[in-house]
């Protein structure tokens, strides 16, 4: 069985192992494969595993040998699965592997925008402590968030876990999904999606990217938001319209985002949100830790097991 990684690298950049992976086949493994050399790498291969290598219609039809098709993340829309489906190829996914991990996120970004943590620890060490004529300072609003109201678009694995994580700062918890889970997370209140922005002192997304969420976060509810609210986004870029945030930034509109995601990825450098004032944007990492990599290939390599045995799991073009 000849199992190929067409860009391994961000999975496992040296820290983790391929070694359970080599023992169900011979295996090459690419750090990154630019797209015209997909078809020549993947040749001959019956197994081949991407993780934004695209494969499309025509690659997959231009790869006899192939039998699966692994997805080393739970977005799979690199993969053209029709094409895969009608080949009889199955394509399996990753579905859950990081909800803590990006969890902790929204709270790293959200403890950031409250007490700037780095920004004094760089201060003291560039010696403005030492000659401070009290005994501290600070230069932002110093903000605590027990009492604040958060508010969570996207109520899934994610959204309930940012939900619990809320609870336990003292916050309370308000959300909007357009299926109302059961049960709902203890504390938890659903609203409509402009009350969220309305109310909420910390809006933070967990919806999915699909046409109805694609710049869910335009000009107008930005300015239902209140002018001391943070933004948060751990789930796609394109739910945010980029310049209508820069401009309430920079206008004072809301006080800060966090953002771990944005439209083009890596973004393209007059992206107005990497000047936009308190706006503090992660290189997409919230999936990364390495716990939550270590899942993510723990499961690729038991859906691969699970296909060798003739019971595929984690399949997402199925009948
Ligand atoms: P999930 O599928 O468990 O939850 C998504 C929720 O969004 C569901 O409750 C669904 O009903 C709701 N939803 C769908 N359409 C909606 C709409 N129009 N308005 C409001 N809610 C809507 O997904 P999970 O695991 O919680 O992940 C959420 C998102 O996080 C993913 O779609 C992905 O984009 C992002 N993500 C980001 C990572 C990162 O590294 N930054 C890593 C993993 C996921």
């Amino acid at each position: 069985m000849k199992i190929v990684v067409l860009d391994g690298y961000t999975l496992n950049p040296g820290d983790l192992t391929w070694k359970d992976l080599e023992t169900l086949g011979r295996c090459t493994v690419y750090d990154r494969t630019p797209a015209e050399l997909t078809v020549e790498r993947a040749n001959g291969a019956e197994i081949v595993l991407t993780n934004k290598t695209v494969l499309s219609a025509d690659i997959i039809g231009r790869l006899e040998q192939l039998q699966y098709i692994g997805v080393l993340a739970t977005g799979y829309n690199i993969v053209d699965v029709e094409a895969a489906r009608k080949r009889g190829i199955p394509v399996a996914n990753v579905p859950t592997y990081g909800t803590e991990s990006v969890a902790q996120m929204v709270f790293a970004h959200l403890l950031n925008l409250s007490q700037h943590v780095a920004h004094h620890a760089e201060t003291v060490r560039a010696g403005r402590w030492s000659a401070c004529p009290d005994f501290c300072y600070w230069d932002t609003p110093l903000i605590e968030l027990q009492g604040l109201t958060m508010g969570i678009i996207g109520l899934g694995r994610i959204g309930r876990a940012v939900a619990r994580l809320a609870r336990a700062f003292g916050m309370k918890v308000i959300a909007y999904d357009v299926t109302t889970p059961s049960p709902l997370p203890e504390g938890c209140k659903m609203m409509e999606l402009d009350d969220i922005f309305r109310r909420a002192d910390v809006v933070s997304l967990h919806c999915p990217l699909t046409p109805q969420t694609d710049c869910l976060v335009n000009k107008e509810r930005l300015a239902l938001m209140k002018p001391t609210a943070f933004l948060i986004n751990t789930s796609r870029g394109p739910l945010i319209d980029e310049q209508a945030l820069a401009e309430a930034l920079n206008d004072g509109k809301i006080a800060g985002a966090g953002l771990d995601v944005v439209v083009t990825e890596p973004p393209v450098p007059d992206n107005p949100l990497l000047k936009a004032k308190n706006c503090y944007i992660t290189p997409h990492i919230a999936w990364a830790t390495r716990a939550a990599r270590k899942r993510l290939l723990q499961v690729s390599v038991q859906n691969i097991a699970t296909f060798l045995d003739g019971r595929p799991q984690n399949v997402v073009n199925g009948k």
